[in-house]
Formats: structure tokens, sequence, C-alpha cells
């Protein structure tokens, strides 16, 4: 597949990329619980017109177990995580003795949050990402500490969140004051990185698909985000899964929560503009 685009790549990728047959079920469909219907493919956003036609979630390149595990919550592992989030959303934190249900009215009030983030702050004047935002409720409006970016209680509180937004449509804005962010994040994402000088699009844009040493490689979306995954059994975050890609082409990488990945993750998302909101995901 992709042949010429497979030949215009790095000669780095090209010697461990195999093209190989489709193993996962590429075609399969996902509901979650027999009830929501997850859009794991679709059209793509008009942004990435001449780069892709269809996008995919990566839910349909994962094994039919993993797929399966996600189907129903019960067998989903990082639905614990999203219960936990619940949890901590009516637990009284910081000196102002609130808890988050002080001001909201539980977290589906909030189901327009997930699909919407990262998202330009008014008062703030820059893009900001829920963890972000979170961690402004906890500091300016309740007294509490700041949680450290991607930590498990940020991580329960966006599981949480994502929970109460599976299958509404991830719909990002990319224009007006968000762009020159969301700009900032699409030069990163066909930035070379790392000794094995490859860029994001290398691998996710140019070789989804195939088989990259024992990995089957998706579209690198992350309408599915945070993700539980089975190689290390707990809740991931986007910013520590750039992390691991940047880091595995041998390149210095940006912290989780900087400004890199910030912008990085607002030209992830709409990538991913039409795909369902599928987090909390299980993946290997
Ligand atoms: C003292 C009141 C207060 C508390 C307590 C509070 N928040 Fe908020 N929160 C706000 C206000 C005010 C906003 C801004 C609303 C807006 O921008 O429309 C906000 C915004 C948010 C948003 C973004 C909403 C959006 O539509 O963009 C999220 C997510 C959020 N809070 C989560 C939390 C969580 C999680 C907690 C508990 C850790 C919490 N908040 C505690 C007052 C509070
Ligand atoms: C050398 C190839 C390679 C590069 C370069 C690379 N990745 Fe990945 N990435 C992978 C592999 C392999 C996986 C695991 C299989 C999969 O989901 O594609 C992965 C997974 C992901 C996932 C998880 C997708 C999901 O549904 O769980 C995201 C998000 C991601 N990558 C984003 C990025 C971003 C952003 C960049 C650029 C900073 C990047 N990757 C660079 C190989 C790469």
């Amino acid at each position: 597949m992709k042949i010429n685009k497979m030949l215009s790549t790095a000669a780095a990728l090209t010697a461990f990329v195999i093209a190989t047959p489709v193993l996962a079920d590429e075609d399969a469909e996902l509901v979650i619980n027999g009830e929501i219907e997850i859009v794991t493919k679709t059209a793509a956003p008009a942004h990435l017109d001449g780069h892709l036609s269809e996008i995919m979630s990566g839910w349909r390149f994962r094994s039919d177990d993993t797929q399966a595990m996600e189907m129903d919550d019960f067998d989903n592992p990082g639905m614990l995580g999203a219960e936990a989030g619940f949890e901590q959303f009516e637990t009284v934190m910081g000196s102002e003795g609130k808890s988050c249900m002080d001001c909201h009215d539980g977290v589906e009030s909030l189901a327009n949050v997930r699909p919407t983030y990262p998202k330009w702050n008014d008062d703030k004047e820059q893009v900001y990402t829920i963890q972000m935002q979170i961690n402004d409720c906890l500091t300016e409006r309740m007294g509490a500490d700041a949680q450290k970016y991607d930590n498990s209680t940020m991580l329960n509180f966006e599981a949480a969140l994502a929970s109460v937004s599976r299958g509404m449509p991830v719909n990002v804005a990319i224009d007006g004051p968000a762009q020159s962010t969301w700009e900032q994040g699409k030069e990163m994402y066909y930035t070379r990185y790392g000794q094995l000088d490859l860029s994001c699009a290398n691998c996710h844009e140019q070789n989804y698909g195939n088989m990259i040493r024992a990995d089957h490689l998706s579209q690198g979306q992350i309408n599915a985000f945070p993700a539980y995954r089975l190689k290390n059994a707990q809740l991931n975050g986007a910013h520590s899964r750039f992390k691991g890609c940047i880091r595995d082409t041998r390149g210095e990488t940006f912290n989780a929560g900087s400004p890199e990945f910030v912008a990085l993750e607002l030209y992830v998302a709409s990538r991913g503009n039409g795909l369902s909101v599928e987090g909390p995901s299980v993946r290997n």
C-alpha cells in the first residue's frame, strides 16, 4: 500500500517498516455497552486536503482482543480511572473547603469539554488544555495545589470527562485566536526528530496500516485519550504518548504540559475532527 509515499520517506524508516497485510480488523465497528456508537472512521477535515482523505481511530488498528476490551465498560480497565475521577469530583480539595461539585453540576454538565479542548482561553490569552483548566480551578478557585501534568489524579479527571462525551464528535477550533498555536503544532508534526530523523507524519500519515517492528501503525489520533495501555497498566495522557513517540526516534523530547506539546495537542486533535470522543480507551 501507499508505495509512492513509502519510497519518499526516510531511509531510516524504510529500514524497519514492513508493508504487510492488515492483521487487525480495520473494518470492525465500535459500539460501547451495546449502545454508544463510536465513529472510528470518517472523512478527513478540510485542513487535511492533500494529506489524508480518511481519518481513523487507533482502535481500528488494535487486535481483536484489545478492541473487545473497549466494547464493554466492565472489561475496560480505563473505566476504573473514570470512576475515580467521578469520586474526585465530589471530594473537597484545598483550603476553601470546596469540591468541583460546588460550582459544576456534575461531570455530565461538562460534556462539551472533551470534544472542544484544547481551546483558546480568553482570560489567559492562550490555548488551554483540559488539564490546564482543571489546575486553574484547583489553584485559583479551591485553594488547592496544582497537580502535576499527566499524573493519575489529572488523568482520572480527564477519563471521567471523556467518558461522558463518548460518541460526540471531536470539534476543536483551529481558527481565530487559536490559529497561531495550531500552526506551531502543525509545524512540529512535520518536523523530523532524533537520530532516526523522523516526523510524526512519516509514521502516522505515510505509513499507517503498516507494521513497525511488532506494532500495527495507526494514524496517531488522540480522540481516544486518555488511553489505558496494557503495556504499563495505567491511564496515559496524550503528552506522555507524544513524549514516548519522540523518544523512539532517539530524539530530545519536550515535557508533558510544555507549550510545545499544548500546540501539538491542538494540532493532532484537529486531525481527528469528526471522529468520536472515545476515551478512556484501551491500547497495547
Ligand atoms: C469555585 C468554583 C469552581 C470550582 C470549585 C471548580 N470550578 Fe471549574 N470552573 C469554574 C469557572 C468559573 C469556570 C469558567 C467557566 C467558563 O469559562 O465558562 C470553570 C471552568 C471549568 C472547566 C472548563 C469548562 C468549559 O466549558 O470550558 C472545567 C473542565 C472545569 N472547570 C473543571 C473543574 C474541576 C475538575 C474542578 C474540581 C477539581 C473544578 N472545575 C472546580 C469554577 C469552579
Ligand atoms: C517511528 C515511528 C513513529 C513516529 C515518528 C511517531 N510515532 Fe506515534 N506511534 C508509533 C507507534 C508504533 C505507535 C503505537 C501503534 C499506534 O497506535 O500507531 C504510536 C502511537 C501513537 C499514538 C497513540 C494512538 C492511539 O490511538 O492510541 C499517538 C497519539 C501518537 N503515536 C502520536 C505521535 C505524534 C504526535 C508523533 C510526533 C511527535 C509521533 N506519534 C511520532 C510510532 C511513531
